[in-house]
């Protein structure tokens, strides 16, 4: 009762607060300021007493509520995520968060919360009200460092690029072609013909290889995954580069290069702490990476007991190392690996024929402890006669194509390039087992929200 009669007044004839970001409180000790954010954390040490963690997104700081600031109904009833205003001095305090304190004179709710958000992303929730409520659960500690680190990474992979003389490019992804095969396109209507949601970027950076040399693309790629594992999304992040006159061996280098130089970056970034803290092994890999043939791999796995199915039967030429055997085989051997030259027979297209066996393509998958493949790639076919056999044999229309047959018509180089999954580079880096953890709003099989 008698906390409601306390009603706080802005004392005017205090300095003049001025506005900061939480990140930057820490250059302000002694002087008055004003902060906005949302309760993280709270503590009552007595009925007059009360430490409050606020975040804005760039930090934590630590907020003393003492006396009758204390002892308002909104100070009484205050609950995590309540958004609010504070104005007070900076302080020193070794104890706190980043080592200062915010010692209030005046604090106000800018925005009520519902007081059943600990209930709703507490640890006991399940999986799928979890996801439910992925809106609330991104502003927790754990995840928002996911994010924050996902944005980091995104910068040191456009620094490497830049670096190394690439142009970023931003192809569309409402496309009439497809890439990696027609059992994963999403189809749609575009005004009255078939478009679909692009598998991958590849196609047009193969036509801007002739206009800017060395290229690569940041985009969502679409696939409509029917399985439910630990690292397939139906919309991904992919980073793919496409490069004129380079050789295999060239295209493995380039793609050691970006993950070492990338993993380097990150471990002389603001971030670095962070990172750490996710991952305490976090090391630029050693090189060269482990080269292995795919019939050298279907070899490993008869000998090791890694079975291609539930049924324990044994590899043949031409299976696919799917996701199980492959992590199997991955994690056995605990170092990144380039698993090379598989099959044509399950494989896209575009990808250029081994000169030393026809039945083997120019192609590689790279394989990381933990997660299994995060990076696919190839040297591509530019020759025009073979490109269009390759049409008809994979019951393509080459009408539809024309666009991509021409970089063979109009002076034909030889090329290749890679994709790297964004999320599953995430979760090798940072040691997260899901990856539906490394995204904002996961989209998966039968989840396209919110
Ligand atoms: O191996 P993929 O299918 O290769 C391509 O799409 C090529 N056209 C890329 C290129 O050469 N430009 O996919 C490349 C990478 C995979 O290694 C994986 O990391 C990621 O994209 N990826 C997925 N990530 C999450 N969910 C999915 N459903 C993914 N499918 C592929």
């Amino acid at each position: 009762e008698k906390a409601k009669l306390i009603v706080l007044t802005k004392d005017s004839n205090l300095t003049k607060a001025k506005k900061f970001k939480v990140k930057y409180l820490k250059d302000q000790i002694g002087e008055r300021v004003k902060a906005f954010g949302w309760v993280h954390r709270i503590r009552k040490q007595s009925n007059k007493l009360m430490f409050v963690i606020v975040r804005d997104g760039t930090g934590f700081v630590q907020t003393v509520l003492a006396g009758d600031l204390a002892l308002t109904y909104d100070a009484q009833v205050l609950h995590v995520e309540t958004c609010v205003k504070i104005y007070g001095k900076i302080v020193e305090d070794e104890r706190a968060v980043g080592g200062i304190e915010l010692q209030a004179d005046y604090w106000k709710v800018v925005g009520q919360t519902d007081t059943r958000y600990e209930s709703i992303v507490s640890k006991e929730s399940g999986v799928d009200n979890l996801l439910k409520n992925r809106h609330l659960v991104l502003r927790g500690e754990n995840t928002s460092r996911i994010i924050k680190l996902r944005s980091t990474v995104l910068k040191c992979l456009r620094d490497h690029y830049f670096s190394r003389d690439y142009i970023e490019v931003n192809p569309p992804t409402l496309v009439q072609t497809q890439c990696e095969g027609g059992s994963t396109l999403f189809k749609l209507d575009y005004f009255g013909e078939t478009a679909y949601l692009t598998q991958s970027s590849q196609l047009y950076l193969e036509t801007l290889n002739s206009s800017y040399g060395d290229v690569f693309c940041i985009a969502s790629s679409y696939r409509a995954e029917k399985s439910k594992t630990r690292r397939h999304l139906t919309e991904f992040l992919q980073v793919e580069a496409e490069c004129p006159f380079i050789k295999f061996e060239d295209l493995l280098t380039r793609i050691e290069d970006l993950v070492c130089d990338t993993v380097k970056r990150i471990l002389e970034s603001p971030m670095k702490e962070e990172a750490l803290k996710m991952n305490p092994d976090l090391k630029v890999p050693e090189r060269p990476f482990l080269r292995m043939n795919y019939t050298d791999a279907i070899e490993y796995c008869n000998k090791n007991k890694i079975y291609k199915d539930d049924k324990k039967n044994i590899f043949e030429f031409g299976d696919d190392i799917t996701e199980k055997p492959e992590r199997e085989m991955t994690d056995k051997i605990g170092k990144p690996i380039f698993l090379i030259k598989f099959p044509a027979v399950m494989k896209s297209f575009y990808m250029l024929r081994s000169k030393e066996n026809e039945l083997l393509t120019d192609s590689v998958d790279l394989l990381m402890p933990g997660v299994g493949e995060i990076v696919g790639g190839s040297m591509r076919e530019n020759d025009l006669n073979k490109l269009l056999k390759r049409y008809e044999e994979n019951g393509l229309k080459d009408k539809d194509y024309y666009w991509y047959t021409d970089q063979r018509r109009f002076g034909s180089a030889p090329h290749g390039g890679y994709g790297l999954g964004l999320g599953r580079f995430l979760c090798w880096a940072f040691n997260v087992r899901h990856i539906r953890d490394v995204v904002l709003y996961p989209r998966t099989l039968g989840r396209c929200f919110p």
